[in-house]
């Protein structure tokens, strides 16, 4: 299992995709179209809802739509302190999101509880404790079949102080990074440039390892990203056009991108997604006053209704040009 090749099983691109380096005019139309009224501000992910088990046809579709420009919608909704794990289940199933991911620290119904649990933050699993998390794509260690496309959270109660997240559109770092330079992409999209080394807990390998892209397309078309900044347990292709690439998207990543949003997430708050690169701040809970930050986590091998590429861009040659706002070079 360890030594089992998972390369080949990353698709080739289609040479019509906006996502082929060889294909500039089919990427220049999918990019101006995708940077065209994109929102800046956090305040514009958000919609306003009355029940996330329960949305109206009015509600969903403003979520949707967001989510179909941006890959990520917020809401409000007025049942903060609601601890119910069925909501975010039921909440996801609205946008089509069934296939939930299992993973080693997911309880029984596939929904984690994110929360401070003293004993497994202690082994490690920085989900269960209070420190910072930084830039990382859900399920980055996960094999090709089972790539995280979309994830859940939803804010049952926010810490004392702290607890922040940075959300970042991966359509938008591609696109930061091809305009830079296309050689970034060509380095990223390397089947062997990212492998995260086998979990091998107390001499237990509870994972195998996993070697892949950055950047892939899977059968749909649709970009998804796998990476994290962590330095510990992850091993970056050593070529220089790698390291000059992961150099690059690090610099975006710790720089004040206008792209980059900001947002804390209050009782009764969350956050709907296609797997966006995410962090968080660390955290204080106030365990005399009983405030203490928990979060439900659903992460889905499904990707948000409506929100495939061949349902959000058309080719047409007639779409308006309308590149250079605010990011990257016009040819
Ligand atoms: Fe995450």
């Amino acid at each position: 299992m360890k030594n089992a090749s998972p390369m080949a099983t990353w698709p080739e691109v289609a040479a019509d995709s906006p996502f082929s380096l060889d294909n500039e005019t089919a990427y220049r139309r999918w990019r101006d179209a995708k940077l065209h009224a994109y929102p800046t501000t956090a305040e514009e992910l958000v919609v306003e809802i009355k029940d996330p088990r329960k949305l109206t046809a009015a509600e969903a579709q403003a979520m949707v739509r967001i989510c179909r420009k941006t890959n990520m919608v917020l809401y409000v909704s007025p049942l903060g302190g609601l601890e119910d794990k069925a909501l975010a289940r039921a909440l996801g199933e609205q946008f089509g999101l069934h296939r939930l991911d299992s993973n080693l620290l997911a309880d029984d119904d596939g929904i984690t509880s994110l929360q401070v649990v003293a004993g497994k933050s202690q082994r490690g699993y920085i989900p269960y404790s209070n420190r910072r998390l930084l830039w990382h794509t859900d399920g980055y260690y996960n094999a090709p079949e089972a790539r995280i496309r979309a994830f859940v959270l939803h804010c049952v109660s926010p810490a004392a102080e702290g607890g922040e997240n940075r959300l970042l559109d991966h359509e938008i770092v591609y696109i930061l990074l091809r305009d830079a330079r296309p050689d970034y992409i060509r380095a990223l999209m390397q089947p062997d440039a990212m492998t995260i080394p086998a979990n091998t807990e107390s001499g237990e390998e509870t994972r195998v390892a996993s070697i892949g892209p950055v950047f892939s397309v899977d059968a749909a078309g649709n970009l998804h990203m796998r990476y994290t900044a962590r330095t510990r347990s992850i091993e970056w292709k050593q070529d220089a056009a790698t390291r000059e690439a992961v150099r690059f998207l690090e610099d975006l990543l710790a720089g004040d991108s206008p792209y980059i949003f900001r947002h804390r997430m209050a009782a009764g708050q969350g956050l709907v997604c296609n797997n966006v690169l995410h962090n968080r701040t660390a955290f204080t809970d106030d365990v005399d006053k009983s405030i203490a930050r928990l979060v439900y986590r659903a992460r889905y091998y499904d990707r948000i209704r409506g929100t495939n590429l061949n349902e959000v861009f058309t080719p047409s040659p007639s779409l308006p040009r309308r590149g250079g706002e605010g990011v990257g070079k016009e040819p």
